[in-house]
């Protein structure tokens, strides 16, 4: 196998705009600043990796635009594999429209041609799939293209990765395929139609997530961690406290950091640690993708908070 990880998702133009609050239906009000920035949970966490400087590839979609070509470009700049991206006629790139404020963020997204990255399209890089160690996937393009991609790996001796953002509700027995599942709480709570009403029922949903065919279950929540489970039982884990400046694509930054742990050959319990200072020191920075720190950043946070 000579891909470490392959990345099949998303590519948007991320456009950003600052306010000081979202405005009311009708109104108009003043941005204070805006710019763009290449995301899109596929290529924040593929950036993620190459910037920890894994081997790294990506397959999708963008349109045949600019946008598309400075989307192209920028996972170039970050040492990931554009191999395994269409570029398609008539259709926009994907785009997300994205209003922050007061530190926080809501995001509409236009699917363009993320929406058209179907079956027919990534069956031109099935051979990647068959390349590569790990599969991470998310839930910005067509559920029907992940499901196949995951049989494919499945059949491959590839381990799949899913993200299962936007939430969404999963037939049954595409758990068996997933290896590593890493949702955050709403997205949890969307999978299994729960409520989560005490810490403890985290603990329940990742026996539940188990049970339901996936070998690993990863719960992030946020500042406060993640529940999984790892040979030994089910654990919680703190994250590390750190002074949060812009949380956008943490938890991109999150996945990424697991996954190029994953392939190095880290154990669970040691991958989520990357995983944590990676997220860490991403929200210490203003942006997505270039807030994500290379491989020395990592090992010199972790020699500074482990004890
Ligand atoms: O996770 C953050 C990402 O979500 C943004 O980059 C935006 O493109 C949306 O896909
Ligand atoms: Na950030």
């Amino acid at each position: 196998k000579d891909i470490d990880v392959l990345v099949l998702g998303s590519l948007n133009m991320d456009l950003i705009i600052e306010t000081d609050r979202n405005p009311y239906p009708g109104e108009t009000i003043r941005g204070k600043a805006f710019y763009t920035s290449p995301g899109g949970k596929g290529d924040n966490q593929a950036v993620a990796i190459g910037r920890l400087g894994g081997n790294v590839s990506f397959m999708g979609c963008v349109g045949k635009d600019e946008y598309g070509r400075q989307l192209i470009a920028n996972l170039i700049d970050n040492h990931v594999g554009t191999g395994g991206i269409s570029e398609l006629d008539g259709v926009s790139t994907g785009l997300a429209f994205i209003n922050v404020f007061k530190g926080q963020n809501t995001i509409i997204l236009y699917a363009g041609a993320n929406g058209q990255c179907t079956i027919d399209q990534m069956k031109h890089y099935e051979g990647m799939i068959k390349r590569a160690r790990i599969l991470l996937m998310q839930l910005e393009i067509p559920l029907e293209t992940v499901v196949w991609a995951a049989s494919v790996a499945k059949k491959s001796d590839t381990m799949v990765v899913l993200n299962p953002a936007p939430a969404a509700t999963l037939d049954d027995e595409f758990y068996h395929d997933i290896d590593v599942l890493v949702p955050n709480e709403l997205e949890a709570q969307q999978l299994l139609d729960m409520e989560v009403k005490q810490r403890s029922d985290y603990d329940k949903m990742v026996t539940m997530l188990t049970d339901m065919g996936v070998k690993n279950a990863i719960i992030t929540l946020g500042s406060k961690g993640m529940i999984y489970n790892s040979g030994s039982g089910i654990k919680h884990k703190p994250a590390y406290e750190v002074k949060a400046v812009d949380s956008t694509g943490a938890g991109d930054a999150f996945i990424g950091g697991l996954c190029y742990a994953l392939a190095q050959g880290m154990d669970m319990d040691r991958a989520t640690d990357y995983a944590n200072a990676v997220a860490a020191i991403s929200v210490m920075r203003i942006g997505a993708q270039s807030a994500s720190p290379t491989a020395k950043e990592v090992e010199e946070f972790l020699a500074k908070h482990t004890k």
